[in-house]
């Protein structure tokens, strides 16, 4: 954010290291494995902390924020450079935000069980059919209610009222704040979208329940008053575009093929003794735990961003994962994702195989609005980080973290009074993306085009072998 940036000493990272909020976005050695060892990183500025309740913010507001990443606000939204400063004058005429599902529950719970008990009964997730017309049958709107059976002799290894990933109270909270502030910049400031849902908006999510969730709280954040139901775009699971729906060999052969590197081999040397300890400490030997950091970074953010603390060992109390050990494992799983999508050798046929063919569907509706034939004013579409992070790789963007809760990515699309040419400007979390083709503040749109265009296969049945 332009406007809120006042640089701030963030206490973890030393005296030494002043960083505004964009800084916390690009570590500038992230590429190194020395990243992940140098205690004296920390965080590099990022916030893992947020209470049960409550939409979050990080501090200052534009700070990478594990729990709730920053989106586009009124206090801080800027215009683009050019019409900010009255060299052009323009319009925004379309909008492609995309976003992950806010904060959740983990996907991962530790194999030797769970110290402490998830609640998840402050958050209805509804779950109800009807026929398509008004006068028909109206169901009751169901809800899951998630309980525990004694006389079940299996147990999932933790106690409370959760499903496992599920959005929890906070993320609803966080989602209808970041849905009041989409209205505030792009509705009410900017006119662009409508003061009621019409036929020039459009909204998907991938077929989980998480971004489903986050769509409902979201979209409720925009139109408050809004009073009916409206259609959430899917496609069927197993063709799905977005979330690994579809099935492609090559996706899996690639990934085998990329951390079959020496630099991935590096990065697990260089852990070996925080993964040993957090594997005997917590029951996380087998591979699933060990292979890559997900699933301890997804089990011990889903506690720090929900109000809970790290886990303990369920067998000696007094050995629990400190904050040095979490900041490591997050550091780690910054740098896998920056390996992903950006430094890997294989990086662009795996970014075509994972996310190619929904690059290619946004590729086309940003030609449609080049072509002056789009149907669409507003398209939202709720997915996850396996999404976002192919995106912003395919972007260009200079170093990537983790996409974080709610990471988004608008696509503003502007046209220039008089000669009607159209201009995009990206933005990463509200701020403009720095990318390997500069900072994406101010291009043509077919400027933009070009730049993703690489990244949508020509033939994907073939690619997936
Ligand atoms: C560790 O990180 C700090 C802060 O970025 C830096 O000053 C220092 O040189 C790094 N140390 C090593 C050994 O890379
Ligand atoms: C879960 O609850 C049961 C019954 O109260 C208790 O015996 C068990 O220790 C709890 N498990 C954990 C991991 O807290
Ligand atoms: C429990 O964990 C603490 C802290 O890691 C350790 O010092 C202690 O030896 C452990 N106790 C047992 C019985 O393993
Ligand atoms: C990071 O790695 C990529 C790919 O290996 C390389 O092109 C780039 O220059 C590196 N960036 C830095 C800052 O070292
Ligand atoms: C514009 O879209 C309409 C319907 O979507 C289509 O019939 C028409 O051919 C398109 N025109 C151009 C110039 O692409």
């Amino acid at each position: 954010m332009r406007g809120a940036r006042t640089a701030v000493v963030l206490g973890a990272i030393g005296p030494a290291l002043a960083l505004n909020p964009l800084d916390t976005f690009y570590p500038p050695t992230l590429n190194d494995t020395s990243y992940i060892s140098n205690t004296s990183i920390g965080t590099y500025g990022g916030i893992y902390k947020a209470p049960t309740n409550g939409p979050t913010e990080g501090t200052p507001y534009g700070t990478y924020d594990y729990c709730s990443m920053p989106h586009p606000r009124t206090n801080e939204y800027e215009l683009p450079e050019p019409i900010a400063k009255g060299s052009v004058k323009g319009k925004l005429v379309y909008l492609e935000y995309l976003q992950r599902h806010q904060r959740r529950s983990p996907y991962n719970i530790l194999p030797g069980g769970e110290n402490q008990a998830y609640e998840c009964d402050n958050v209805r997730t509804y779950l109800y059919a009807g026929p398509s017309s008004n006068n028909g049958i109206q169901p009751i709107p169901m809800y899951a209610q998630t309980y525990q059976d004694p006389t079940n002799p299996f147990t999932p290894g933790v106690n409370g009222t959760c499903q496992y990933p599920q959005i929890t109270i906070g993320g609803v909270q966080d989602g209808f704040q970041h849905g009041k502030d989409l209205w505030a910049v792009y509705g009410k400031k900017l006119g662009l979208i409508p003061d009621a849902p019409n036929s020039r908006v459009w909204f998907r999510s991938s077929d989980s329940a998480l971004t489903q969730g986050s769509a409902g709280a979201v979209l409720r954040g925009v139109w408050p008053k809004y009073d009916g139901a409206l259609p959430l775009h899917q496609m069927v699971s197993s063709v799905d575009t977005v979330n690994e729906g579809y099935s492609c060999g090559a996706i899996d052969t690639t990934l085998a093929e990329l951390e079959a590197t020496s630099e991935w081999k590096a990065h697990l040397t260089v852990t070996a003794d925080l993964r040993s300890k957090l594997g005997s400490m917590l029951g996380a030997t087998s591979s699933s735990w060990q292979d890559t950091f997900d699933h301890f970074s997804d089990n011990f953010q889903a506690r720090l961003c929900n109000g809970y603390d790290l886990p303990c060992s369920t067998s000696n109390s007094s050995a629990c994962v400190t904050m040095e050990m979490a900041e490591e494992v997050f550091r780690a799983g910054d740098w896998e994702w920056n390996y992903y999508w950006r430094t890997n050798a294989y990086v662009k046929k795996y970014i075509q195989v994972v996310e190619g063919l929904f690059i290619s569907e946004i590729v086309t509706r940003l030609q449609t609005v080049l072509d002056g034939n789009s149907s669409l004013d507003y398209s939202h579409t709720f997915i996850h980080d396996g999404d976002i992070g192919p995106i912003l790789g395919a972007l260009g963007i200079n170093v990537l973290r983790w996409p974080a809760m709610a990471s988004n990515i608008a696509f503003e699309i502007w046209e220039t009074e008089g000669k009607k040419d159209l201009y995009a400007r990206v933005l990463y979390s509200g701020q403009p993306i720095q990318t390997i083709h500069g900072s994406l503040e101010w291009l043509s749109l077919s400027s933009l085009i070009d730049i993703l265009t690489p990244y949508v296969p020509e033939d994907i049945t073939s690619l997936c072998g």
